[in-house]
């Protein structure tokens, strides 16, 4: 009987950024294998180790853990020049990935033209720009849903890998025209080939690797990149990413049935921040927004963009906890919180004429014309940085984080205190108990 309760989805309940890194490395020592499933190089996850942090963009980020064997799923996007660098990167901090990697045969190829394209629109768009990451994601994916991509599968066929690039390229120069400084294609597809020689042996049928996996009894950790409120489908479309970063982008990214995950954590910070363009109703455009950001260094780890920051939202996550069935949170960055007067939370929204909305709205028009409804809380002036169990956080602290819960109807699994791998703990009682 093969046990699959044990494995385990850390998916992100806002717009990205909430600390999934922090929770998959830290989770990753009790997993065999480490999935990622979908996104590519616009994902930025920061692990932080002995107080250095390593950002991670295509790499699961169980690489820190030798014991642990990297999956690279079918719903991810490789640029394989990025890849490269990143794992020099860890192999110069001494982290050698070699004999614990599989990079999914069907998993699709990033390639020059799709990050051209992805710029040129970005630079036409004017105030219709969704402050994309500029890393070609879009279009790869579009090209995907096209039939015109690129898999690592394709790499395996070098005499037929130009012909498989050339519809692609053709369309993104025919509307680029002038304004495109495109490689050749010949030269894409032999630099690709470079790239690729190295990796040719890791290419390999992700789906056989971990049914293989839980018949042998290994469990599973699924590591989710941006989050809910990204989704092409449930998010804020269209100022959204281009795949399905909640649940049902887990089962496509692996070939792997809703029978084949026991839990899913949800993470959110203990306020929203988001980068890019789009609708973000708890936006504090003031003081205590550049202070969240401040305290919180809320700067993107992949562009370096300065977040948008607000209070917790508890509509757009409890709207995340249900898509996701989050059996709890992995609530993040409480000690940002620490020595406010008050702490505000996001409990409702009300439309133009003042109605409160029981749901979210699909578009981004109706987005714009909501007012969140903030309750604010008593803020506490005892420091929780680093604190470690229940019993130490302050009283203020836990009537907030009660109602936070509550309104966003996941309880706690696991509270974060500080960057470091140490700083938080796992809620008494919960199911995370035990695994830290
Ligand atoms: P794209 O994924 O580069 O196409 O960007 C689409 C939107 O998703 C933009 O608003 C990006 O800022 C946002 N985005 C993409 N990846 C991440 C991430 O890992 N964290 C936060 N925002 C992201």
């Amino acid at each position: 009987m093969i046990d699959r309760s044990r494995n385990l989805a850390i998916l992100g309940l806002q717009w990205g950024d909430e600390g999934k890194g922090k929770l998959v490395d830290l989770l990753s020592a009790r997993f065999r294998h480490v999935v990622r499933f979908q996104g590519g190089n616009n994902a930025g996850h920061t692990v932080v180790v002995d107080g250095q942090s390593i950002a991670l963009h295509q790499v699961p980020s169980g690489a820190l853990h030798t014991g642990c064997f990297l999956v690279v799923g079918s719903g991810v996007l490789l640029n394989l020049e990025v890849f490269h660098q990143e794992l020099s990167r860890l192999s110069q901090r001494g982290v050698d990935v070699t004999g614990r990697m599989i990079i999914s045969d069907k998993a699709h190829l990033i390639l020059p033209h799709h990050i051209a394209l992805d710029q040129w629109r970005e630079g036409r768009a004017g105030a219709n720009r969704i402050g994309t990451t500029g890393r070609g994601i879009g279009p790869a994916y579009e090209m995907k849903a096209a039939r015109m991509g690129v898999r690592k599968g394709d790499l395996k066929h070098p005499d037929s890998l130009q012909e498989r690039i050339r519809a692609s390229y053709e369309e993104v120069r025919l509307l680029l025209g002038a304004e495109a400084q495109l490689p050749s294609l010949e030269a894409i597809a032999a630099q690709l080939m470079e790239q690729a020689r190295p990796l040719l042996p890791l290419i390999g049928d992700i789906q056989a690797h971990l049914r293989e996996a839980q018949a042998k009894g290994e469990p599973i950790l699924f590591e989710g990149a941006q989050a809910t409120l990204l989704d092409i489908d449930h998010g804020t479309y269209p100022f959204v990413t281009s795949s399905n970063c909640s649940i049902g982008g887990l089962f496509t990214g692996t070939g792997l049935s809703h029978k084949d995950l026991g839990y899913v954590v949800g993470v959110a910070k203990a306020y929203t921040t988001r980068v890019g363009a789009g609708p973000m109703p708890s936006e504090l455009q003031d003081a205590s927004g550049d202070r969240l950001r401040e305290v919180g260094r809320e700067f993107g780890t992949t562009t370096g963009r300065p977040r948008r920051c607000g209070w917790f939202d508890a509509p757009i996550t409890r709207h995340a906890v249900r898509t996701n069935g989050a059996d709890g949170l992995g609530l993040m960055k409480l000690d940002v919180l620490d020595g406010l007067d008050q702490v505000g939370l996001v409990i409702g929204y009300r439309d133009g004429e003042g109605g409160l909305v029981p749901n979210l709205p699909s578009c981004a028009q109706d987005w714009a014309c909501l007012r969140p409804e903030v309750r604010m809380y008593k803020g506490w002036t005892q420091a929780t940085r680093g604190v470690r169990s229940l019993e130490a956080l302050p009283r203020e602290a836990r009537i907030y984080l009660d109602a936070l819960a509550e309104a966003a109807e996941a309880p706690i699994a696991y509270l974060s205190t500080g960057p470091d791998r140490d700083e938080g703990f796992a809620w008494p009682g919960r199911f995370l108990e035990g695994m830290l």
